[in-house]
């Protein structure tokens, strides 16, 4: 619990790598494998990761981020796909594991089907699908922040950058979207981080009713 306590508190954004030391690929599929027990609606996991790691890539990813220095000197630059046809993609998956796990009945398949489509709209380009696959993604990068940190790894989330350019430069369906990138690696020494800025007094957006 303490552990958790002080990866919350300690997560902050880095905007100056140590561009010397890089992060082993096993951990990153360590971090990226508890990301993945994310909690997610329906459990349709609506997200996909590219790791820009070697330096080319890094470069032209760089070049699609407001030409943000972090994105290149991050051992690795995540981008985080959203991905609206999860629903499509995803749903007997869940649904026949829970009817393995006994969670549901065969006969409640199509009912969970209805529903999600309902819930999400049977249109995988609408407003819906694209605010489901955005917010489950968010959780998952956040997931992805925090577990780095119980690493000892430090991240930076960002929303500078060009989608379009992004998705045609790797290779990404038009109809995804990505809600952020997160450059993850080792803090640079020389870096003085600031103290925490300004956080909102819970009164502000609290209501206890
Ligand atoms: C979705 C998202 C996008 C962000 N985009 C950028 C960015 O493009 N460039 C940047 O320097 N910081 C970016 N930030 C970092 C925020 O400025 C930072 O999280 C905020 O100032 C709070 O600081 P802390 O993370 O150290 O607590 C982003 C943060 C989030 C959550």
């Amino acid at each position: 619990m303490k552990n958790c306590i002080n990866a919350i508190n300690e997560r902050r954004s880095i905007k100056f790598f140590d561009t010397n030391r890089s992060i082993q690929r096993e951990t990153l599929k360590e971090i990226l494998t508890l990301a993945n027990t994310t909690p997610s609606s329906i459990n349709l996991q609506p997200w996909d990761v590219i790791v820009v790691e070697t330096p080319e890539n890094k470069k032209v990813l760089r070049k699609c981020a407001q030409n943000q220095a972090k994105v290149e000197e991050a051992s690795a630059t995540l981008i985080i796909i959203a991905n609206p046809r999860a629903l499509e993609e995803n749903i007997d998956r869940t649904l026949d594991s829970w009817i393995k796990l006994g969670n549901i009945t065969e006969s409640a398949k199509d009912i969970y089907k209805t529903m999600a489509n309902k819930l999400y709209s049977d249109d995988y380009t609408s407003q819906k699908r694209a605010l489901f696959a955005v917010k489950n993604a968010s959780f998952f990068a956040m997931s992805i922040m925090i577990i780095a940190k119980f690493f000892g790894l430090d991240t930076h989330p960002m929303d500078g950058f060009d989608e379009e350019e992004i998705k045609k430069a790797f290779n990404i369906d038009s109809y995804k979207i990505i809600p952020l990138l997160i450059g993850i690696g080792y803090k640079s020494e020389n870096f003085q981080l600031s103290e925490r800025a300004f956080r909102r007094p819970l009164e502000e957006f609290v209501k206890f009713i």
